[in-house]
């Protein structure tokens, strides 16, 4: 069964492949604002196929347990894909660690929502899957991205040099960190 979670004002769930639309439609309105924090996108990238293909893999991952993906909703408008939150890579054993991603439509920025999912959603990752680490790898210049960060807690661990191929070219990243309250 795929998760849903509500804050005050938005709501938080999984896709699958019959929900290509929704977000093939979230990503051509935001192949611009996009183009400069993302990997390259081939012409495909852009297709319901591709979207479709992109959405089954993503709950294969979540169902071997190795990722889980939000898409973000205002709660007035479920047909409208505004952002989403993944927590990628995660490694039980010794580490229950993840990176985590995220990324809103343009049109929705400055009004707090990546902020109040992020809020949500970290919550779950440690209490429901009692992550112990969430790390986020984030370009020194996104300085919207790293105030988001911080004002959830998050601490600069460092930078990581060509971490990530951003747009074509490996960029330096900085390494933000976020521990479980309730680990020792
Ligand atoms: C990174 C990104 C998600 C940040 O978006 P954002 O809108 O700045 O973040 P939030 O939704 O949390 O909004 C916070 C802003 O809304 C303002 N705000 C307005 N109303 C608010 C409210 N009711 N509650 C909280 N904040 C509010 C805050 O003051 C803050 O503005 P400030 O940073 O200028 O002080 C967005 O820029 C983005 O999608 N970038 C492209 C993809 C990307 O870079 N992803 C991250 C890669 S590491």
């Amino acid at each position: 069964m795929y998760k849903i979670y509500c804050t005050d004002r938005l709501v938080l769930k999984q896709l699958d492949s019959n929900d290509a639309e929704l977000v093939l439609d979230y990503y051509i309105r935001n192949k611009v604002f996009l183009t400069r924090w993302e990997a390259e996108r081939e012409g495909d990238f852009y297709t319901l196929k591709m979207q479709k293909l992109l959405l089954d893999q993503d709950i294969e991952s979540y169902k071997r347990g190795s990722s889980i993906k939000f898409w973000i909703f205002k709660k007035e408008d479920e047909e409208k894909v505004i952002g989403c939150i993944s927590f990628q890579n995660i490694l039980r054993s010794i580490m229950q660690s993840c990176i985590l991603g995220y990324k809103l439509d343009v049109s929705e920025t400055g009004k707090g929502y990546l902020g109040e999912a992020l809020k949500k959603a970290i919550g779950v990752m440690f209490s429901e899957y009692d992550l112990h680490r969430i790390e986020a790898p984030v370009m020194p210049i996104n300085t919207s991205s790293i105030n988001v960060l911080k004002r959830l807690g998050f601490v600069n661990e460092g930078i990581t040099n060509k971490m990530m191929k951003v747009n074509g070219a490996w960029k330096d990243h900085i390494r933000w960190s976020l521990l479980n309250p309730d680990h020792e």
